[in-house]
């Protein structure tokens, strides 16, 4: 049996589908209710959880795989695990955006941003050696700077849509983001060959006949 950790939402669906497209039976996934934890007939044990709490599980040994976004992992301080694969799913990316007067505004004290990911914010700005102030909001980031709680955030675009609709647009682009399979050290030394079989599942076609 393999213990395999799933981020609730479009990352389960996108994932179980993926599967399903393998050949594993997905049927007890799609027909749950509101459980969560499932166990399959190809001997997969699936629990369905925040992106967050995946990590929690994978760093307690909970579960041997989980499946989660890059955003999640590039907001952790937990990366003592193995990165396996990339699924190109869930595309999106963290940019830092703003009003377009941003570009040439001259600032006299430190800009304020707002972020989700103040982890992601903060090394962004040391990357450009610029010292900023960092205020988290929880959600609809874009608010920042429409009450003028900030002057930009760093935040994920997706469609780019919320951005135009309030006026904002990206400053510049920082890096991709998408759903990663992600593994437990111990797991791959004791669970080779069944998480092999996932990978080898997950895997696009082409890389496999690289
Ligand atoms: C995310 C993100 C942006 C939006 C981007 O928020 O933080 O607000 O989606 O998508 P778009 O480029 O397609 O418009 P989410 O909807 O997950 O909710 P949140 O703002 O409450 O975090």
């Amino acid at each position: 049996m393999i213990k395999i950790a799933i981020t609730k939402g479009r990352i389960e669906k996108q994932v179980c589908r993926m599967l399903e497209a393998k050949g594993f039976d997905m049927a007890p996934i799609f027909n749950k209710n509101r459980e969560l934890q499932i166990e399959t007939s190809d001997g997969l044990s699936m629990i369905f959880a925040k992106s967050n709490d995946v990590l929690t599980f994978l760093e307690h040994g909970i579960v041997d795989v989980g499946f989660v976004g890059s955003d999640t992992m590039l907001e952790s301080d937990f990366d003592d695990y193995y990165e396996m694969l990339d699924l190109d799913v869930g595309k999106c990316y963290f940019a830092l955006a703003a009003y377009p007067e941003y570009r040439t505004k001259t600032f006299n004290r430190r800009k304020k941003i707002a972020s989700k990911y103040t982890k992601v914010a903060k090394n962004y700005f040391a990357s450009k050696q610029e010292d900023v102030e960092i205020i988290k909001l929880e959600g609809s980031v874009e608010l920042g700077p429409v009450v003028g709680l900030s002057d930009a955030i760093v935040d994920i675009v997706e469609t780019g849509s919320t951005l135009k609709a309030n006026g904002l647009e990206v400053i510049e682009e920082i890096c991709d983001i998408s759903t990663r399979m992600i593994v437990n050290r111990v797991s791959l030394k004791f669970k080779k060959d069944e998480i092999f079989r996932l990978i080898n599942a997950l895997k696009k076609e082409d890389a496999e006949n690289a």
